[in-house]
């Protein structure tokens, strides 16, 4: 008589949609955590430019708050896309970062670059971290200040929110001066790994290239946080008013 070798019902295995195989792949997970990050960075360099504009004024600030807010749906929808893209990166990179202490739970002691250059540094090592502190920060900020007090101010002739008045009364307290400013070093770290690592992960990068568009990314990543940290520190030392 031959033994048969039965699966039972709870370990039947389930077959999965070319999607989710995608997502579970190495490859697909690195086209995803590229895009997304790259989606994300492309984001981040918007924000950072409009926030620039509160050195021309309140006005200038609120007007530019106002003409997004008249996107209407368009903008619920962006943000929708944003909330998405954000859900997406963090799972990638948390199951990338399971995945890897599981496979190697005690780290190496020592980095040590085998071969041609190796492009192992801080910001590559601390990614999980630094992408952490930014998850947590996210929810704070829009907390401060996309749900936080509502001023009113008029604008042309017409009611508009004073976000210009929140975010000076904000960066009034050094606290939060120096939160932001410790954040917005992270998210430079993270950006500098970041970018570099998403544009090689998307197979744009040729082999002798790569030192010049590592150290582009560290521009870039540098440019973001200075712009960044460049408002609260004005207004803490009076500049803005
Ligand atoms: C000095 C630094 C920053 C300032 C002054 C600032 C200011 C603001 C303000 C005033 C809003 C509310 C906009 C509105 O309700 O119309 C906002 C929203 C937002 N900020 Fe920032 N921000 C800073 C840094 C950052 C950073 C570093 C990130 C991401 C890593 C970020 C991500 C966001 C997101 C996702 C929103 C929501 C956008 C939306 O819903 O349309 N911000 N920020």
């Amino acid at each position: 008589m031959t033994n048969v070798l039965k699966t039972p019902a709870s370990h039947a295995v389930k077959p999965q949609s070319p999607l989710v195989r995608f997502y579970r792949s190495p490859i697909g997970k690195k086209l995803i955590s590229g895009a997304t990050g790259l989606a994300l960075a492309g984001f981040v360099l918007v924000h950072m430019a409009g926030n620039l504009l509160l050195f021309l004024g309140h006005d200038a600030y609120n007007a530019y708050a106002e003409h997004l807010a008249r996107w209407g749906v368009l903008l619920y929808a962006v943000e929708g896309l944003l909330v998405g893209i954000a859900l997406l990166h963090i799972g990638v990179g948390m199951s990338v970062f399971v995945g890897r202490l599981r496979a190697r739970p005690e780290g190496y002691a020592e980095y040590q670059s085998v071969g041609e250059n190796s492009y192992q540094s801080l910001s590559s090592r601390t990614m999980i971290i630094t992408g952490s502190i930014l998850a947590v920060f996210l929810g704070l900020h829009l907390w401060t200040f996309k749900f936080g007090p509502y001023y009113s101010t008029e604008l042309d002739g017409h009611a508009a929110r004073d976000l210009a008045r929140l975010v000076v009364e904000v960066f009034h307290k050094l606290p939060y001066v120096l939160g932001y400013s410790a954040v917005l070093l992270g998210l430079g770290f993270h950006l500098r790994h970041g970018v570099w690592s998403a544009v090689q992960s998307l197979g744009a990068l040729h082999a002798g290239i790569r030192p010049l568009a590592y150290g582009v990314s560290a521009l870039l990543a540098g440019a973001i946080a200075l712009g960044f940290v460049a408002l609260p520190w004005a207004i803490y030392g009076g500049l803005i008013v």
